[in-house]
């Protein structure tokens, strides 16, 4: 297997499939286009390609896990929006583009999130090639990663809470970002059927996806903002405690290590190629 080359095959099919969505002529263009502007603004799209190479790792037909892959990041997609208007994050900069606020206003930034939202769960319900069992664990897998007691509700604590203890920080983590990553394996788990997997699934993805906010943290001060895609300095400014200000950044190198090789450890038994383990370590060295 060569790592590069199969991740550039999973991402192309992902580019592929949201590139053919909202693209019909309807009377409310502009929410189309603010919609397809951030959807298709060059994301790393790491969650859906977790998606399919654990729909592989099962040994499905990782094909069948498109769409379910693909509802994932426009929920991603959605969050981002939110998370960048003025009464969340206030950042003007994202994936290398303005906001989706900066180029089209307030008002249609939140709206488009809101249709991003519900159009995932339509693409989930139509999924072709899966069983209505399959598309009904995948709703429970995408409502509970997102919801109010995933994604949304590490949002309010980040945002409004004040999170500053390691404990706190460490719970924020682990539902802002470790919950969408967990749900993007546990979707191809799901797809696949494969028994055992979905556990081993929930556990690499909680372990990388706290990985990868540190990490996040670390390059909110340490990148370069042309190269990350988004505003540096932006967690200071706003006041917020983060994991470099608890431990510096050399300590979390270390803690992004230790989650890495905890997540990698957890999938061993299904990783015959060593895909998922490459990833996991890729994204702790990542830059962007
Ligand atoms: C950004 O996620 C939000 C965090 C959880 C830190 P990504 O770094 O995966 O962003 P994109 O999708 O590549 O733009
Ligand atoms: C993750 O946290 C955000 C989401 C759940 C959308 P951040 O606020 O740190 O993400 P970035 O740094 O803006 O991408
Ligand atoms: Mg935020
Ligand atoms: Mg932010
Ligand atoms: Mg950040």
């Amino acid at each position: 297997m060569n790592f590069a080359r199969q991740y550039d095959e999973y991402r192309e099919a992902v580019e592929a499939y949201l590139g053919g969505l909202f693209a019909e002529k309807t009377p409310w263009a502009d929410l189309y286009e603010s919609m397809r502007y951030s959807l298709l603004a060059g994301g790393k799209r790491i969650r859906p390609v977790l998606t399919l190479a654990f729909a592989a790792a099962g040994r499905a037909d990782w094909r069948r896990a498109l769409p379910v892959g693909c509802a994932l990041e426009l929920v991603h997609t959605y969050s981002l929006i939110h998370d960048d208007l003025p009464c969340m994050d206030n950042d003007d900069f994202r994936r290398g583009r303005p906001a989706n606020h900066k180029a089209y206003g307030e008002t249609l930034a939140v709206l488009a999130g809101d249709a991003l939202q519900s159009e995932a769960f339509r693409l989930i319900a139509g999924a072709p090639g899966l069983d209505a069992e399959t598309r009904i664990a995948c709703v429970r897998i995408l409502s509970g990663a997102c919801g109010a007691s995933g994604m949304v509700a590490g949002q309010v604590l980040d945002t409004l809470h004040a999170p500053k203890t390691p404990d706190e920080l460490r719970e924020v983590h682990r539902l802002k970002t470790g919950a969408m990553i967990a749900g993007s394996c546990q979707l191809g788990a799901a797809v696949s059927g494969a028994p055992g997997l979905l556990a081993a699934a929930a556990e690499y993805g909680h372990g990388i996806g706290l990985a990868f906010q540190i990490r996040d943290d670390v390059l909110d001060v340490t990148a370069d903002a042309a190269e990350f895609g988004k505003p540096i300095g932006s967690d200071r400014e706003s006041g917020k405690v983060t994991y470099v200000d608890l431990y510096g950044v050399e300590k979390c190198g270390e803690l992004v290590r230790d989650c890495t090789e905890g997540a990698v450890a957890a999938v061993s038994a299904y990783d015959g190629d060593g895909f998922l383990a490459e990833l996991a370590r890729s994204l702790s060295a990542r830059r962007k």
